[in-house]
């Protein structure tokens, strides 16, 4: 999986304050997932978004099978509207900082 660069993270985080927007992130709970480490993705995003002083910014729901897992191997994890499949719990930095992220700044900018 690639990830793009991380961004100014103490600029970044007083732009998406300000905008006082939330996005619902969903990650899998369903057996497949479980079994590939949803949970460990979920407490390591929740990390993130502690340090990162976004909790407010984002709701981190869990939801049951989303119908990919016959297909790949990770985590199904829905970002708004966008559903991401294959996500390896051992690399949740790269993927909160590399898709997560801007898509919270996103938000805030629309909003
Ligand atoms: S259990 Fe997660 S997509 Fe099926």
């Amino acid at each position: 999986m690639h990830y793009v660069t991380p961004y100014n993270r103490l600029e970044s985080a007083a732009a998406i304050r300000k905008g006082h927007s939330m996005l619902t992130v969903t990650i899998c709970v369903g057996s497949a997932c479980c079994i590939r480490g949803s949970d460990e993705l979920a407490s390591a995003i929740e990390n993130l978004l502690k340090r990162e002083n976004l909790e407010e910014s984002v709701e981190l729901v869990g939801a049951f099978c989303m119908d990919t897992c016959s297909s790949f191997s990770g985590v199904s994890v829905r970002v708004g509207d966008e559903l991401f499949t294959n996500i390896d719990a051992g690399e949740a930095e790269g993927f909160f900082y590399g898709q997560l992220l801007p898509r919270i700044q996103r938000e805030a900018e629309t909003s």
